[in-house]
């Protein structure tokens, strides 16, 4: 039952007023003592001409609504108290019939939406910072596929640029095959840091480098089967994280698949009139835009970053023909997304309003930012296992009976490192500590997947509940505000996805484990005489997991039976 509409439909024929209007101001209020939705009358003062207080008072005497058991007027809102019994059978059964669809809906109408995210580079650590990206986009990537849009995930490796000639005199020279077998990218950053100090004595090494890139972007065999050797070793790496991650592409084009599709971005620029010298490099000049010009082309002729991503985004526009482009990038990038995004509004093409950079903060731990430069960085892979085994230790003390401890743990060391970098607004830095992430009483994974699996053997205590449930019988305030709760799943979706921001699907879910823990603390269930009251409390039992599990699906972490 569409409460809200219900509502705006009895105060439409009442006031004469436009319904979707009215439906725009009905609120939610913060405290459940002023009701389930409030009508903001001072919103109708001017058209009605009367005092907002007078015209509650007045649709107050005059309003009567089956759903709704009160109403009250207070300062100039009406405040409107939904029948509990009615909404809770409504609220359960359809979630209970729904299940793992429950909380979805169609308004993504199949459009395809492309979501890049993780984008590392190639021969570079993957630390901590990366799961921001990783984690964000990937979460985005489900919220958006539940909403019914046709998601597309893409890892922009950076696999391209003058890096690579670099690597590549550094690999002719330095490089130790064994350790580059053992341990990929701490061999190839010790080799690029040491093209640097190397460089430092003999800047030749520099056109060397220069050279090869040059060679490598014109298929030289020679280059390109070293670069696609550091490639694949360094994707061997990457995956192990996603696999621990259980985190999957679509696509990975990355910066490589567009060395062949710059040219005619260039040229389509320079047809355009607008591709204009400036210190004998190529740029586009972006003042109309307020910002620095975009660097199209180096004064030695290579391409750089923003002509990939200029060839990227038209790549992406022609083939998928997408609704919406999304970058989830980190915040320092903004103005590159402004500059490619502002490039294309001046090449004419209107589908750059449809081009998204969503941000993030930076990440520290124990107070540190974190340094990318030297190779002093903290690897995500092994913030994973030491997570891991920390669970694990955790379920030795507390329950060490426990079958597949060693999955639980993995699940839980995992789930509560990327409930951390959900939990917060994504512009927020992150600071990472240990005793926070997992502590069974915060706001952590743990916590909620204790709730979870605290409702799973409640159930399973239960065994067979087949009798019929009187939902009439829940009207305790912990039980309502479980249940109205639980109802906000999809509104809470579709918020997550104007904003692009998974942590509210993180704070709503910790918010539904709060309210199951309270009434769980409040309202006895298997001691129960009356069996109806009991079946209508189990099957809030059911719902309650039924909405964590979707929920932390979103986020990419997974629910355990037993913890
Ligand atoms: N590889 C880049 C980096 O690590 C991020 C790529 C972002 N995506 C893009 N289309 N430019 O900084």
């Amino acid at each position: 039952m569409d409460y809200k509409n219900i509502l705006a439909k009895n105060l439409s024929e009442k006031t004469g007023l436009n319904l979707e209007e009215i439906e725009g101001f009905i609120e939610i209020p913060p405290k459940s003592d002023m009701g389930d939705f409030a009508f903001p009358c001072f919103r109708l003062a001017k058209t009605m001409k009367k005092a907002p207080n007078l015209i509650a008072e007045e649709l107050k005497s005059t309003l009567n609504i089956d759903c709704v058991e009160r109403i009250e007027s207070l300062g100039g809102y009406l405040n409107f108290f939904i029948a509990k019994g009615n909404f809770s059978k409504e609220v359960i059964e359809k979630v209970i019939s729904e299940k793992e669809k429950y909380g979805s809906c169609n308004i993504g109408d199949n459009k395809n939406v492309i979501v890049e995210y993780s984008s590392p580079n190639i021969a570079k650590p993957f630390h901590v910072g990366h799961l921001c990206s990783t984690a964000i986009g990937n979460s985005l990537y489900k919220i958006l596929s539940f909403a019914g849009y046709n998601t597309i995930g893409i890892n922009h490796l950076g696999d391209w640029g003058t890096q690579f000639g670099k690597l590549i005199v550094a690999y002719e020279r330095w490089v130790d095959e064994k350790a580059l077998e053992n341990e990929p990218i701490k061999e190839l950053l010790r080799i690029y840091i040491k093209f640097h100090d190397e460089a430092e004595k003999d800047p030749s090494l520099e056109d060397l480098a220069r050279a090869h890139f040059k060679n490598l972007e014109d298929g030289c065999e020679k280059e390109v089967k070293l670069w696609q050797r550091i490639k694949d070793v360094s994707l061997v790496e990457f995956n192990r994280v996603y696999d621990l991650l259980n985190i999957k592409f679509d696509s990975l084009a990355g910066e490589s698949f567009y060395s062949d599709k710059m040219e005619s971005v260039v040229s389509e620029i320079k047809d355009k009139g607008i591709l204009v010298e400036s210190k004998g490099a190529l740029v586009v000049e972006l003042d109309e835009f307020n910002i620095p010009p975009c660097m199209i082309m180096k004064s030695d002729g290579a391409t750089i970053y923003a002509t990939r991503d200029l060839a990227a985004a038209t790549y992406r526009q022609k083939t998928y023909d997408f609704y919406k482009n999304i970058y989830v990038v980190g915040t320092p990038q903004s103005l590159h997304f402004n500059q490619i995004f502002s490039t294309l509004k001046k090449m004419g093409k209107e589908w750059a309003n449809d081009c998204v950079h969503v941000g993030f903060g930076t990440v520290r731990i124990g107070n540190k930012k974190l340094a990318t430069r030297k190779g002093d960085v903290v690897l995500l892979e092994e913030l994973l296992s030491e997570s891991i085994s920390r669970s694990l230790e955790l379920i030795n003390e507390k329950n060490p009976a426990l079958d597949n401890k060693e999955d639980v743990a993995k699940k839980i060391g995992i789930g509560s490192v990327i409930f951390t970098y959900l939990k917060n607004n994504r512009e927020r830095d992150l600071s990472f500590d240990w005793k926070d992430i997992l502590n069974f009483d915060g706001e952590t994974a743990p916590y909620v997947q204790y709730t979870y699996a605290r409702g799973k053997s409640i159930l399973k205590k239960a065994g067979d509940f087949s009798s019929t449930a009187d939902y009439t019988k829940l009207n305790t305030t912990e039980e309502f505000e479980l249940t109205k709760l639980i109802s906000r799943f999809n509104e809470t979706l579709l918020l997550s996805i104007e904003k692009y921001e998974p942590s509210i699907i993180t704070r709503y879910i910790i918010d539904v484990a709060k309210a199951f823990n309270k009434f769980y603390n409040h309202c006895s269930i298997m001691n129960l005489e009356d069996d109806s009251l009991k079946m209508a409390r189990l099957n809030l039992v059911v719902a309650t997991t039924i909405v964590i599990k979707n929920g932390l699906s979103l986020l990419g972490i997974d629910t355990v039976e037993r913890m």
